[in-house]
């Protein structure tokens, strides 16, 4: 049985500017709910600025600016009542290099869910912490010591528990730029079996520069190379047979 392709995530026409630089072309891309899209493509191509007009992190960057059009379940995600602290709530982000506050493993994860009004008690608050560090599969190594800084965890664990920070404010996306590259192998193949626990629950993007990584995670490839759309598809169709040059050229190592 095929699952049906239902569109989290419509990207159309999208161009993003660093200044005078234009950094993406032209670009129109879905994200489905229930498929893991992984972004491919060499250094510099766009992945990272590509990925952030998803929750309008590129606001953040001084002389960057977007232009075309995003929607979130059919809403302007660029429209001027979109509320952006809300935006980014409900399209989590997270990042090459582990970047848990320094706080409480705790204090990490309760802290959006606070701030979003997302817990009412201590109790339910608990209860928030406990499911996200659970879904993010932590829980287990970290439930008898929550009061530890979150700074003091593995690698690997610091990466699941910023993926347990986004989860616990309820996000429907989450973005992740790289997430394994700072990780060492057995790391990286936690994060990869976590994102297959998390599929459907959440709709998923990732960059990834290993080939190899978005073969097993995605079912979706899009592949980027100076600032295009070269093509995507179906993950197992783009990697053995392609439709343009380019992409051939980059998956059998022509350039990279
Ligand atoms: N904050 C920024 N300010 C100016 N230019 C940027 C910034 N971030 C990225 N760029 C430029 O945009 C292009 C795409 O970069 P990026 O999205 O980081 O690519 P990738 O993630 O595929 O390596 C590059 O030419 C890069 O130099
Ligand atoms: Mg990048």
């Amino acid at each position: 049985m095929t699952l049906p392709n239902r569109s989290k995530i419509e990207a159309k026409g999208v161009s993003v500017f660093y200044g005078d630089n234009q950094a993406i072309r032209d670009v129109s891309l879905n994200i489905d709910q229930d498929r893991v899209t992984a972004f491919i493509g060499p250094s510099g191509c766009g992945k990272s600025t590509f990925l952030r007009t998803l929750n309008r992190m590129n606001d953040t960057i001084a002389g960057a600016r977007v232009e075309g059009e995003i929607r979130l379940d059919g809403d302007d995600i660029y429209a001027s009542g979109m509320d952006v602290v809300e935006l980014r709530a409900r399209v989590g982000m997270v990042f090459q290099k582990p970047n848990p506050f320094p706080k409480s493993i705790y204090e990490n994860v309760a802290y959006g869910a606070r701030i979003h009004g997302l817990a009412r008690s201590r109790e339910a608050l608990d209860a928030v912490v406990e499911q996200a560090l659970t879904r993010a599969g932590l829980w287990n190594e970290v439930k008898d010591r929550l009061k530890d800084s979150g700074t003091a965890l593995s690698g690997g664990q610091q990466q699941r528990l910023c993926i347990a920070r986004a989860i616990a404010v309820d996000p429907e996306v989450i973005l992740m730029d790289e997430p394994c590259s700072a990780l060492d192998p057995i790391a990286t193949a936690r994060i990869e079996e976590l994102i297959h626990e998390l599929r459907g629950r959440y709709a998923i993007a990732i960059v990834t520069h290993n080939m190899q990584q978005a073969a097993r995670v995605s079912q979706v490839t899009a592949f980027f190379h100076m600032g295009q759309l070269v093509e995507h598809g179906d993950t197992a169709q783009l990697f053995t047979s392609p439709r343009e040059e380019r992409t051939k050229d980059y998956i059998t190592g022509r350039y990279g």
